[in-house]
């Protein structure tokens, strides 16, 4: 049988996506609880990291032992992929020991070949294409604190990065506007605009006005940092900083998948003011990742 990949939020129907975000916030009330809670007792998750973490880490390896299981740290620096071993060849035999696989690298299509030489499940720890364990814990987050996101309107300011692209799967799936504001030449390729909830623009204010939810990344992602001058310059118009907010609704809220850089894509007065919920956000990775894991290993 083939296993269940979570490559991108269209691996899943908008019926799991939901019942992930009610599962994730149900494992957040027993985790506070102090609850023992270990369905995969014996089960080990293979972690690749060919990209920097601090949160996917973190949250994957916690969770793993919070759910009985184990985690395997492996970097490229000492594992056979650094010296050119096919990624294939990895996960054939990477497969044969572990439960599950998360990878973290650059091209989307390194992701897809090893899922496809897999016999368990793998998910997508971020590439340059998507990032759908953050989308689980940003949903469930906003959730948790407006309730239903079917019908809002989510602004995204800044580049048409992994982020980006995945607000975009997560309002088709979700139901929810997207307005995106981007600087010429850093938007999403058009092609993928869905005419009826997503929209793209060269200004901040028309993309925040009324919007019930801000969201932004840094501007040069893990990649293109050789670029980080240059975008630094392009991107100056899109920070979010008070201003911007007061144009948003009044009780929108503010997201940062993290790391932020305070000054440059997010005033700091933002990013620590009451409408940030970025802490709750991060500590959703850990609650969204376990709820995932239990449907890739524990479902039929
Ligand atoms: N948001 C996020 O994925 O953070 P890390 O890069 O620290 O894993
Ligand atoms: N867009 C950022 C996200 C980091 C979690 C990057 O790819 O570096």
């Amino acid at each position: 049988m083939q296993p269940r990949h979570f490559l991108t939020l269209d691996d899943c129907t908008p019926e799991e996506l939901l019942g992930i975000l009610r599962r994730a916030s149900e494992l957040r009330r027993l985790h506070a609880d102090g609850a023992v809670h270990t369905p995969l007792t014996g089960r080990v998750l293979g972690m690749i990291f060919e990209k920097s973490s601090t949160r996917t880490r973190v949250s994957f390896e916690a969770g793993m032992a919070q759910l009985g299981g184990s985690a395997l740290f492996l970097s490229p620096r000492d594992t056979q992929l650094g010296r050119g071993e096919p990624i294939e060849d990895t996960a054939r035999v990477i497969s044969r020991m572990v439960d599950a696989v998360m990878i973290r690298t650059s091209s989307h299509d390194t992701v897809t070949r090893f899922a496809d030489h897999s016999r368990v499940p793998v998910i997508n720890g971020l590439t340059d294409d998507a990032h759908p364990c953050q989308l689980l814990a940003d949903l469930q987050t906003y959730f948790e604190h407006r309730g239903d996101i079917r019908g809002r309107t989510v602004a995204w300011l800044g580049d048409g990065n992994n982020m980006c692209l995945s607000y975009m799967r997560a309002a088709r799936l979700f139901d929810f506007r997207l307005r995106i504001a981007a600087p010429e030449g850093y938007a999403p390729d058009p092609s993928l605009v869905d005419g009826d909830r997503i929209s793209l623009t060269t200004d901040p204010a028309a993309a925040v006005t009324g919007a019930d939810l801000v969201v932004t990344d840094v501007w040069a992602s893990m990649g293109f940092e050789a670029e980080q001058q240059e975008r630094i310059a392009a991107f100056r118009p899109y920070q979010v900083d008070a201003g911007l907010m007061a144009q948003a609704a009044e009780d929108a809220l503010f997201m940062h998948c993290l790391p932020a850089h305070r000054g440059e894509e997010v005033t700091a007065e933002v990013l620590e003011g009451a409408q940030s919920v970025v802490w709750d956000e991060a500590e959703n990775r850990l609650h969204a990742q376990k709820a995932l894991l239990e449907l890739l290993l524990l479902k039929e």
